[in-house]
């Protein structure tokens, strides 16, 4: 089966689970690589956060154990649907992420290819964020390149430069932890529960991000690579010095709850704005460098509220169009799989069948 991406509508059913969401999709698909169109017939998301949360992070078996019981529940929402029917893609993340969750949704994927008669595709997760802005069928699409595609998700950090739908580069990535990792593990030195990046963005929001100047590890570097293993132990160590401060604080004058809440809303401030400096000087340098006319921002950490306040406005300043997904395309869902599964059929990309943890874009 090809897509001939032509004024035909294709029907992709979509399956994730990477991680520790069990997602489907139906998208209705059509035009060719310089037009595609995106229509969203159906997009189901079933969380495990609360499973997970008291293990503060995903354990891979249970997020199996999970998928597993979730897959059978979730189709049945889609089988009566007359596009279902007419669905003759089947597209199902194969990497990277969890491999014991991968092999659930390929396992659950290739038992719906055998009793159906739809073809099964294998996505990259990666391209999924990396796409997930054309679900909003973004208007002038010719007008959006050259375009910087940043993708900033729990696992990734990496920058692309994009000549057009069909010719990417990568430009760079993080050296060591991904920027949502750094968020998740910044909330749990902040007593936060997970997942981090949403709660530390709330607390940070109480704060103010001027009062303690972490580092901004490589912003300076004349590359496109990050690193945000530093940042993380500077939090620790001024976490550390903090305690010790309020423990001197109690002795002399009794409680010290209203500071330490008020110091941790200031600490959580100063660190999403570390983070986002990094992320937002590198993508506006490359875009600048390379005379885009656009900067895309997808991936978990897109759904963050000031990350899309400064993009918008430095965009903006320097005449540069700003896309992120909408917010229930940033975080993890099928919807992307299926357009980046039609993205990579009418670019004629073949991926190997089995689940790869750290399969490349
Ligand atoms: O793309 P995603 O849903 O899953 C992966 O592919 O990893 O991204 C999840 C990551 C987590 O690290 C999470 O903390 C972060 O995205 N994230 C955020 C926000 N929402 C999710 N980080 C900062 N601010 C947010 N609002
Ligand atoms: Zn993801």
């Amino acid at each position: 089966m090809t897509i001939s991406g032509a004024k035909q509508e294709t029907i992709i059913f979509a399956i994730e689970t990477s991680c520790d969401e069990t997602a489907m999709a139906l998208v209705a698909c059509k035009g060719g690589i310089t037009n595609p169109r995106f229509r969203i017939i159906k997009n189901e998301v079933l969380s495990q956060i609360n499973i997970h949360k008291e293990f503060g992070g995903v354990v891979p078996n249970i997020a199996k154990r999970e998928h597993i019981t979730a897959l059978p529940q979730m189709i049945k929402m889609f089988e009566s649907l007359p596009e279902f029917q007419k669905a003759k893609i089947i597209a199902v993340t194969t990497g990277p992420g969890l491999t014991p969750a991968l092999w659930t949704g390929i396992t659950f994927a290739r038992e719906l290819e055998k009793k159906t008669d739809k073809k099964v595709f294998s996505a990259n997760h990666i391209s999924g964020h990396l796409y997930s802005f054309l679900l909003s069928n973004p208007r002038n699409m010719n007008s959006l390149f050259p375009m910087i595609a940043l993708v900033a998700s729990g696992g990734h950090t990496i920058l692309f430069l994009m000549k057009d739908l069909l010719t990417l580069q990568k430009l760079g990535e993080t050296r060591d932890d991904a920027a949502g990792e750094c968020f998740d593990k910044g909330a749990r030195l902040l007593n936060l529960p997970y997942p981090g990046g949403p709660e530390l963005e709330k607390l940070a929001m109480l704060g103010c991000a001027k009062t303690v100047n972490f580092p901004r590890p490589m912003i300076s570097q004349k590359n496109y690579d990050f690193s945000f293993a530093g940042l993380k132990t500077s939090l620790l160590y001024k976490l550390k010095n903090n305690n010790k401060a309020n423990w001197k604080d109690i002795s002399v004058s009794g409680s010290s709850q209203n500071t330490n809440a008020k110091q941790n809303a200031d600490i959580a401030a100063s660190f999403q704005q570390a983070i986002i400096d990094c992320l937002l000087s590198k993508s506006l340098r490359a875009a600048k460098t390379f005379h885009c006319r656009s900067i895309v921002v997808s991936g978990g950490v897109s759904a963050n509220k000031l990350l899309r306040k400064e993009f918008t406005r430095e965009a903006k300043k320097n005449k540069i169009r700003f896309i992120a997904p909408e917010m229930r395309f940033s975080v993890d869902n099928a919807s992307m799989i299926a357009a980046s599964s039609y993205i990579e059929n009418l670019k004629g990309i073949r991926r190997n069948f089995q689940a790869d943890g750290n399969l490349a874009i």
